[in-house]
């Protein structure tokens, strides 16, 4: 797979304001996870989350084309990853469904990103590390020359998240990554069930589902494009009568 390596200074267009960026990031080398990395990255995971992966998600994750799971290395060892998995919105599970607006699903092209894991060594945080990574996904995902099967068919990035979770939520949230449900009883730690949030970043044109809002401001924009509100009632009205006429 083909890949761009970023100075800091030469990062893509971040989804939020970031945070200024010490020299360090400058020696931080970005790349993707080979069967090499499986062991290190099990440490870091076991570090940074409660829930226990089996040894077949590290295996897929530091092997599989089908992800896009990248490192940041510092002085040869990992610091930071992500891990994400582009699919076909058709493909969601249940509860992922609705992130998008109903059309979007009906469209076999559409594609989402799931981020499936973040992470930074506690000792690297809150020094844009984490940023990079996401703005990285990004912008091969939606930036000007996104990587050659995804185009522009990305329509959002979704991830779920502990409720507890404070400071990924504040990480997210930052960055423009949008509240979208709330998830009781999503995940089980330690044989208890725990609370989670989805999370949705919107690109390449995708939004969320139309409320009665944004119709009504749609409607009215139509309206006023067309001549004024007058001839769209008087449309509308006519193809009414026209219909109720042949029935
Ligand atoms: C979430 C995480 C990946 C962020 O990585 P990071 O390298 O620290 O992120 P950055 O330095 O790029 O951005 C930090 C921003 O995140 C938010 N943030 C992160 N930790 C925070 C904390 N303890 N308190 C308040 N805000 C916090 C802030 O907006 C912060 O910006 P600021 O430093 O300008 O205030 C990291 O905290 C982490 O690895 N957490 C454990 C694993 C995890 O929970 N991953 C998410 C699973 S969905």
């Amino acid at each position: 797979m083909a890949f761009t390596w970023y100075q800091s200074d030469e990062s893509p267009a971040a989804p939020g304001p970031l945070p200024p960026q010490p020299r360090f990031l400058q020696d931080i080398q970005l790349r993707f996870l080979c069967p090499d990395d499986l062991e290190e990255v099990r440490a870091l995971c076991r570090d940074w989350f409660p829930i226990e992966y089996p040894l077949s998600w590290y295996k897929d994750i530091t092997s599989s084309e089908r992800f896009f799971a990248l490192a940041a290395v510092h002085q040869g060892l990992i610091i930071g990853l992500i891990v994400a998995e582009i699919k076909p919105y058709l493909k969601l599970n249940a509860e992922d469904r609705g992130i998008l607006p109903g059309w979007f699903g009906t469209n076999n092209n559409t594609l989402v990103g799931y981020i499936l894991s973040l992470g930074v060594a506690r000792s690297h945080r809150r020094a844009g590390v984490g940023s990079l990574l996401l703005e990285t996904l990004i912008s091969h995902v939606a930036g000007p020359t996104p990587l050659p099967p995804y185009h522009h068919r990305v329509k959002a990035l979704f991830l779920h998240v502990l409720l507890t979770n404070s400071e990924a939520i504040l990480f997210y949230e930052q960055r423009k990554f949008r509240l979208h449900s709330f998830l009781p009883y999503y995940y089980s730690i330690k044989g208890h069930c725990k609370d989670g949030f989805t999370y949705v970043y919107y690109i390449n044109g995708g939004h969320p589902p139309w409320g009665l809002y944004d119709y009504v401001k749609y409607w009215a924009g139509v309206a006023l494009r067309g001549g004024g509100v007058c001839p769209w009632l008087w449309g509308k009205l006519r193809a009414a009568l026209s219909l109720a006429w042949h029935h």
